[in-house]
């Protein structure tokens, strides 16, 4: 009989890895609320042509990674690559136009890409995305930024800093590409075959490539912020203010352009002590014109997206202490028949009092029995002897120091309760 695997690029969060996933959901659910943002969940898939011109022909995300297929009904819907193009559309579609500006919204779950799997790369991945629709204000930019920061430190990572970019609107950004285009086609001959490719369909992500010998390429490159018009200027000089002001450390980074069509002025990625070296570990910026792209009124919006994956990957290399989930704090052991069936009602007079309780399946000697206590690191068994049940009492264990107590069945759940409150 043919076994299965996952399919490639996807993984399966055992039990053990679920304190990471719980912990990272806890922390951005109350750093989010506390600086106003409320949680949307939107569809795992959309129509297709929300990415196709939200995210936009030419990219990589639309052109080479999304997961597109046909329903039953012959409507052509894809699984989401990113949070962002489906958050605006539901702020248009669900009328928050109207709702008092602007909307903070959060989300989390999982996106999908049909990129090249590695390490900390998967075709189903997760991210936590944040986003301010409704105002053009470059203290949004900021107050996203340190959302990202405020999240990431509340999780343990250190030595945070920003790199920041502006790619301007569509007021100065296609003059600054076709100089950027004529430079680079001056330099044609030292490109690889997907960069040559590139310089007629999108000559920005040629700032970004990692081809050999990108370094001789780009020498002399126009660069976006000696171009951008007074609008962007004054935009990207305010949110430098910001920074300044609240003592975040940024990086300017020309070639920063981030791989989705629908970035307008600030462009920005998070940067951490990684595996090794520093690395991004999250990823945004504005995206003044996608609402009417998605076919709505003109509507400003900024925000971010970070892969919990790859978040989950540096805490666990740098050690990051995360809290334990709720275990059982007692293992209930019987030797069958009448004992077994007090068991079953001892664990649910201990589970109404609020103690977590394991019941022991089976009919095992107790030996065994506590070999499962054990490895299930209940502090506590209630163990139930034929003659103690007849008696009405249970003896209580104490797993650690292997000391042990006859107590009436009655008083069991105050008696663990103090024992646990020790
Ligand atoms: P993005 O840079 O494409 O931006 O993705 C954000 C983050 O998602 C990345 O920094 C990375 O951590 C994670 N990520 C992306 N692809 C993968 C993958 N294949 N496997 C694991 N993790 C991955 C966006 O998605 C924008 N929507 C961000 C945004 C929100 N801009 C404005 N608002």
């Amino acid at each position: 009989m043919e076994s299965y695997c996952a399919p490639r690029g996807t993984q399966d969060i055992l039990p053990q890895d679920q304190s990471y996933w719980v912990h990272v959901e806890r922390v951005v659910t109350e750093v989010s609320g506390r600086f106003g943002f409320s949680r949307i969940d939107t569809p795992i898939f959309e129509a297709t042509e929300v990415f196709l011109r939200g995210v936009g022909e030419g990219t990589d995300v639309v052109d080479k990674e999304m997961y597109t297929f046909s329903d039953r009904g012959g409507n052509s819907l894809t699984l989401r690559p990113e949070f962002t193009a489906g958050v605006v559309r539901a702020y248009l579609e669900c009328g928050m136009k109207v709702w008092p500006q602007p909307v903070k919204l959060f989300s989390m779950g999982p996106a999908f890409r049909f990129d090249r799997p590695q390490a900390g790369r998967f075709r189903q991945f997760h991210q936590f995305n944040a986003e301010i629709i409704g105002i053009q204000d470059p203290a949004a930019d900021y107050e996203t930024m340190s959302l990202a920061w405020e999240i990431f430190s509340s999780l343990g990572f250190r030595n945070l800093s920003f790199q920041l970019n502006s790619t301007g609107c569509p007021k100065c950004k296609p003059a600054y590409v076709q100089k950027l285009a004529s430079h680079l086609q001056t330099k044609i001959s030292l490109m690889g075959g997907t960069d040559q490719e590139r310089v007629e369909r999108n000559p920005l992500r040629i700032l970004d490539s990692k081809e050999e010998g990108i370094e001789k390429v780009l020498e002399g490159c126009p660069v976006i912020l000696d171009h951008l018009c007074d609008e962007c200027e004054a935009h990207f000089n305010a949110l430098r203010r910001f920074l300044h002001r609240m003592n975040k450390p940024y990086i300017l980074n020309p070639l920063l352009v981030r791989g989705l069509d629908y970035y307008t002025k600030t462009v920005y990625e998070v940067w951490a002590e990684g595996i090794g070296a520093q690395s991004a570990v999250c990823g945004g910026g504005r995206y003044d014109g996608l609402a009417e792209v998605l076919g709505g009124p003109h509507v400003p919006g900024v925000g971010f997206a970070a892969g919990i994956e790859r978040a989950i990957m540096v805490m666990k290399a740098q050690g990051m202490e995360v809290p334990d989930l709720p275990r059982p704090a007692v293992y209930v052991a019987h030797f069958g028949g009448e004992t077994k069936m007090k068991g079953m009602e001892i664990c649910a007079v201990l589970r109404e009092a609020g103690i977590g309780a394991q019941f022991s399946f089976g009919e095992r000697g107790i030996k065994s029995q506590l070999r499962d206590a054990h490895r299930s690191s209940c502090a506590f068994a209630v163990i139930l002897g034929e003659e103690e049940v007849a008696e009405k009492k249970a003896t209580v264990r104490n797993m650690k120091e292997g000391t042990q107590k006859s107590v009436p069945i009655e008083n069991l759940a105050s008696h663990i309760q103090k024992e646990l409150r020790r």
